[in-house]
């Protein structure tokens, strides 16, 4: 059986009895290997995440692509590996290059049709090779990364069925009014007329950014009944591992091996993966 997959198989399950597949962001092997570790004993399917940031920080799509594909060897769950907002066209090309099996190309700041020309530019190159493609409409507020802060602008209905319909995505995050980030930076809302609005008439599986912190558990499952079918996470993985080192390195003045302190922080992000697993109901999925 094969493991690394795209997204489609995964996010059309989803889409069609109402879970979600959380979609984790990683940059080194501790915090993949703690997504695995989670996914599999929950028996969720994986979608691995990384941010240009994270590629930049790890030294190139390859090196990352060869872990995860190295990481999921043997595990029984299927298992994305996904490009998170790619600015250019360039990198979506390297990453599917790479062994990637799904891309997202972040087109929100271009005028319009830019952003229709390059988004089926890469749905193009990633079809012919069987990767998935996700696209944005509307612009997601807060930061990470490479993205920086901006007001959020929430999707058009009608244009965001005219973006998914001319490009060819497979995926379409819109903006309902989330941010990434803290909640203390960006308050987080959902605007669930708008994404009620947005799944009947695009009628594919929606993706929900910035949705790690200021939406509670009860409105995750409400917008999961109204067509988001990936939730990406980022910022709930950071806090988890910050949270655990900084206690071990408090409690125990003498830890000195980086496998001890980092591997606190391992086992912080995958209690919280666990966590979001139960919240979006995608355990026993796989
Ligand atoms: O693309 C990544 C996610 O949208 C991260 O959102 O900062 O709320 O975890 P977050
Ligand atoms: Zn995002």
């Amino acid at each position: 059986k094969k493991i690394m997959t795209n997204l489609k198989k995964v996010l059309q399950n989803a889409y069609k009895r109402h879970y979600a597949v959380g979609a984790f962001n990683t940059s080194n092997l501790e915090i993949t290997q703690a997504i695995l570790s989670a996914s599999v004993k929950k028996k969720s399917p994986a979608i691995i995440a990384t941010s240009p940031k994270a590629i930049d920080y790890a030294g190139g799509p390859k090196i990352l692509a060869a872990m995860v594909k190295e990481a999921s060897r043997g595990v029984t769950i299927p298992v994305v590996l996904h490009l998170d907002h790619s600015k250019t066209y360039e990198l979506a090309k390297d990453c599917i290059d790479a062994g990637y099996t799904s891309v997202m190309f972040d087109g929100s700041r271009l005028p319009y049709n830019d952003n229709v020309r390059i988004t089926k530019k890469v749905v193009k190159i990633a079809h012919a090779k069987g990767v998935s493609v996700e696209g944005e409409i509307g612009i997601i507020g807060g930061k990470e990364d490479y993205l920086k802060k901006r007001k959020i602008v929430l999707a058009d209905p009608k244009i965001a069925n005219d973006f998914t319909k001319k490009t060819g995505i497979d995926a379409l995050a819109a903006a309902v009014g989330t941010a990434h980030g803290l909640a203390a930076d960006a308050p987080e809302r959902i605007d669930f007329s708008l994404l009620r609005e947005i799944n009947k008439i695009v009628k594919k599986p929606l993706v929900l950014h910035g949705a790690s912190q200021g939406i509670s558990d009860a409105n995750i499952k409400k917008a999961i009944k109204e067509g988001i079918a990936k939730i990406n996470i980022d910022t709930d993985l950071r806090v988890a591992f910050a949270k655990e080192v900084r206690a071990l390195l408090k409690k125990n003045k003498t830890v000195y091996d980086p496998r001890a302190i980092i591997g606190s922080g391992r086992d912080g992000i995958m209690k919280t993966v666990e966590k979001k697993i139960a919240v979006f109901s995608s355990q026993n999925k796989a």
